[in-house]
């Protein structure tokens, strides 16, 4: 059994963060691990900017948005001489194991570090973007989508009074997994994606026949990576195609922040569980996500090579109870 493990945030931050870090210190407690916290994620690492936790430091984190951590983006961490570097503090710092929460760039890092060896590497997918294979959801993604879905309600009140349409952007970087779960949600009148093409013709035609149903305003959900500068662009392109009063609305790293849902805290509390139940089982350079609520463990080096699919269904059945 290892003695001593690092655990990092890394990469945008996401709400439920503080929540895995708290279970992962105490989970580590629990097996007699000691757990060292490295602070600005690979930054910090390369720095060896760190501090010891234990079950107490973690006391009511839970519900904290944002990561206690902090977080970063690490450019050298994409070099070779950043993976020397990290691997060299690893070893300087008498850690055996390394947990590591985020997206895919923070796991291309994290296989990187599984490859150099003498110490094991688990990762544990914490971002808004849901974007990450070999997890159902990422910690943060449902967090997210209740923050831009209560914002979105919020527009609907103001759209429905004046009689407007509403191109809301929501974040999510190139996927549009939040964009889809919000526009489910929130009853949008349309959606646009990354993973399908934009026509702004059929777009200002699906929205001219909402009006002829009857619909007094619209909303339409923009993905960020739909197309370049976004939902502001796509309203520009828009005029002279439909004949109605717009505005935008970029709801912008609000949707990162804020208290956890409780569904978000579970998650968070599983998967860090689950990440120190695999370094106690001397696993290394796996992910562990949640997959039909199971624990499923997927090679870090899958979570950011494949491609997790956006469920075609969904957006079919949004088109279908837009009418
Ligand atoms: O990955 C999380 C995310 O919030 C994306 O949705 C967004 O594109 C990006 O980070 C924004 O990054 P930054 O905070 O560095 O501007």
């Amino acid at each position: 059994m290892v003695k001593r493990i690092g655990v990092l945030t890394s990469g945008g931050d996401a709400p439920g963060m503080n929540a895995c870090i708290r279970a992962i210190v105490r989970s580590a407690a629990h097996y007699g691990i000691e757990v060292t916290g490295i602070r600005r994620g690979y930054a910090g690492l390369l720095e060896g900017d760190a501090i010891p936790l234990d079950p107490r430091k973690v006391t009511h984190i839970l519900e904290r948005g944002g990561t206690f951590l902090e977080t970063s983006r690490c450019e050298e961490m994409k070099t070779p001489e950043g993976i020397r570097k990290a691997v060299a503090m690893m070893h300087r710092m008498e850690l055996e194991g390394l947990i590591t929460i985020g997206g895919d760039g923070t796991f291309r890092g994290a296989t990187e570090l599984s490859k150099a060896g003498g110490f094991q590497v688990i990762g544990v997918p914490g971002t808004i973007d849901n974007d990450v294979y070999g997890t159902d959801f990422t910690i943060g993604f449902d967090t997210a989508v209740n923050t831009a879905l209560e914002a979105t309600d919020k527009i609907r009140d103001t759209a429905e009074s004046h009689n407007r349409l509403f191109f809301v952007e929501v974040m999510g970087r190139n996927r549009g997994f939040i964009a889809l779960a919000v526009g489910i949600a929130a009853g949008a009148d349309e959606i646009l994606l990354p993973e399908t093409e934009t026509d702004l013709k059929a777009l200002a035609e699906s929205l001219k026949r909402c009006y002829r149903n009857g619909k007094r305003s619209a909303i339409v959900i923009v993905a960020e990576g739909d197309v370049p500068g976004g939902a502001r662009a796509i309203a520009e392109r828009m005029q002279g195609l439909i004949d109605v009063e717009y505005r935008v609305v970029s709801l912008g790293h609000v949707q990162r922040g804020g208290s956890p849902t409780a569904r978000d805290r579970i998650l968070a509390s599983e998967l860090g569980t689950a990440a120190v139940d695999a370094i106690a089982e001397g696993k290394s350079g796996y992910m562990v996500g949640m997959i039909a609520s199971e624990i499923a463990l997927t090679p870090l080096s899958d979570t950011w090579t494949k491609t997790k699919e956006l469920d075609a269904r969904l957006l079919k059945m949004l088109r279908i109870l837009a009418v």
